[in-house]
């Protein structure tokens, strides 16, 4: 890969000693750009030089750098880019081409925490997809390419760059949707979307909830059977529901959430088949269920003997993972309100499942989230209903403690 096992061994020397040796700035999230400078990589990568024009088109390719997810470039054609990093205008005045390969290849000898994947790198990463394993994002050549494209990026006027972030919003903002700096989804989107979600005839989501309610008073199984038969009017049996799940299921020492519930009572009680994952009947079902408890506000119990569940949807929730190496912490925790290209990224609450996303066309359930989040970052996703993903939905459920279901929801 990098032409020979020498230059190899030389670049990781140079990456060991900077990292043991230099004063790095600890912990400050909020940082961006090189805290402490140094020298960087100097020996470039490969005996080709790097092709700036090749290096262009790395920075745009969504398979490849993609670097405008994150940071503005100045290219008048692409409106969306991202505000997570720094613009990128003229970095080519601020840093030398060692200064810049370090960087790509190892951005958290700068700062431990970095959303910024590195560039050249397999090793540590976790739970890779199966289509990325063992392949680091970019070749050595592209990143000389990257590099030799970077370092055209001058601008004789300005030495610093023109703040990118978007403000971010107070923090405390006061409505039913947001709670001591908790905020759900719904505050993230447009006007148009949010009437769209508060038109009980306008939102898609009701097709859903109309469903849910045929198959809520349906006779099925050998006894004839339905849902009322033993729980009656779901306005009143219901209400209040949604707000408890994920909780703890005392048969099966382990977490329980609605779908699963739903289910259980289809295979138990109607003696019928349970519903597969994703499938129509069950996000009608579980959509009509969350739906009676439409403005209640989330209230998981995470004591006792849920703790340990608790405690590994938490740590799921902060492990690094893929092969862009971020946690969902990263995006959702530390650059909530900001642009990832053209999408504001919101704190990822759950308090609004299930979802009508914009994007699907359709209706999803948490754990369907959270394998489209995973698969962004290149990571394996879990089969739906899987342990972790019930007790990460037990994490984010407290996360949201406070927010108000909203099912059905409207989001992009
Ligand atoms: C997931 C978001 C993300 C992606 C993708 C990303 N970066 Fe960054 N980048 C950052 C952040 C955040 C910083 C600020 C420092 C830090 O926290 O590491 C940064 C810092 C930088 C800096 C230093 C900027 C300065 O003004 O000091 C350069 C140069 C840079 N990135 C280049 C790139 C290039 C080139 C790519 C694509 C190959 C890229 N980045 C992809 C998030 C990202
Ligand atoms: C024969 C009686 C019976 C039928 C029919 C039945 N359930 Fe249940 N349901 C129960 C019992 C008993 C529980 C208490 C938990 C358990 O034992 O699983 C329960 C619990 C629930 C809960 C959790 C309530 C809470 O407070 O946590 C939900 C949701 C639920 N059922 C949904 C349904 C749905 C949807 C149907 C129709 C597909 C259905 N049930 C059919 C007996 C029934
Ligand atoms: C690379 C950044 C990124 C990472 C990492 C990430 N997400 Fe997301 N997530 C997004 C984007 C973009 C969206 C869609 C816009 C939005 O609602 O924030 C989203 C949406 C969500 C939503 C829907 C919020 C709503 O209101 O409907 C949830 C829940 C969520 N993410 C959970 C997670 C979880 C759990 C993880 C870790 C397994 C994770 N995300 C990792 C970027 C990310």
């Amino acid at each position: 890969m990098y032409g020979s096992y020498w230059k190899a061994f030389v670049i990781q020397v140079w990456i060991g000693l900077l990292v043991l040796s230099a004063p790095y700035a600890q912990g400050n999230r909020q940082d961006d750009g090189l805290q402490t400078r140094h020298e960087g990589i100097p020996t470039p990568l490969t005996d080709r030089p790097g092709d700036a024009e090749r290096g262009w088109r790395i920075v745009l390719d969504r398979e490849r750098g993609d670097c405008v997810v994150c940071h503005a470039l100045p290219l008048p054609e692409h409106y969306f880019h991202g505000t997570v990093g720094l613009p990128l205008d003229n970095v080519g005045n601020r840093y030398t081409a060692a200064e810049l390969r370090l960087r790509l290849l190892d951005p958290k000898a700068m700062n431990p925490h970095s959303i910024m994947p590195a560039y050249h790198t397999v090793a540590g990463l976790h739970s890779v997809l199966e289509a990325y394993r063992g392949k680091p994002i970019l070749t050595a050549q592209e990143i000389e390419d990257v590099v030799a494209y970077l370092l055209t990026l001058r601008n004789e006027a300005s030495q610093t760059p023109k703040a990118g972030r978007t403000p971010r919003r107070p923090q405390h903002e006061t409505s039913p949707y947001s709670v001591a700096g908790r905020r759900s989804g719904y505050t993230y989107l447009s006007e148009e979307h949010r009437q769209l979600q508060d038109d009980a005839f306008g939102n898609p989501g009701m097709l859903w909830i109309e469903r849910g309610r045929e198959l809520w008073g349906r006779t099925q199984g050998d006894d004839q059977q339905a849902c009322t038969s033993c729980h009656g009017d779901a306005a009143t049996s219901m209400r209040g529901v949604r707000v408890h799940y994920p909780q703890f299921d005392p048969r099966t020492e382990k977490l329980i959430n609605l779908e699963q519930q739903i289910n259980r009572c289809r295979t138990e009680q109607l003696q019928v088949e349970a519903y597969p994952y994703e499938s129509e009947a069950l996000l009608a079902l579980s959509a009509f269920v969350s739906s009676q408890s439409r403005g209640m506000l989330l209230s998981v119990d995470v004591e006792g003997p849920v703790a340990p569940f608790f405690e590994a949807g938490k740590a799921f929730f902060m492990r690094r993972r893929g092969q862009l190496d971020m946690a969902c912490s990263h995006c959702h925790d530390e650059y909530a309100g900001q642009r990832l290209r053209g999408e504001v990224v919101s704190q990822g609450q759950t308090n609004g499942f299930p979802v009508y996303r914009l994007s699907w066309q359709t209706l999803g359930s948490t754990h369907r989230m959270f394998a489209w989040c995973n698969t962004a970052i290149r990571a394996q996703p879990l089969a739906y209903g899987a342990d972790d993903y019930v007790n990460l939905e037990l994490y984010m459920a407290w996360r949201g403690r406070g927010l108000p279901v909203e099912a059905p929801s409207v989001r992009r």
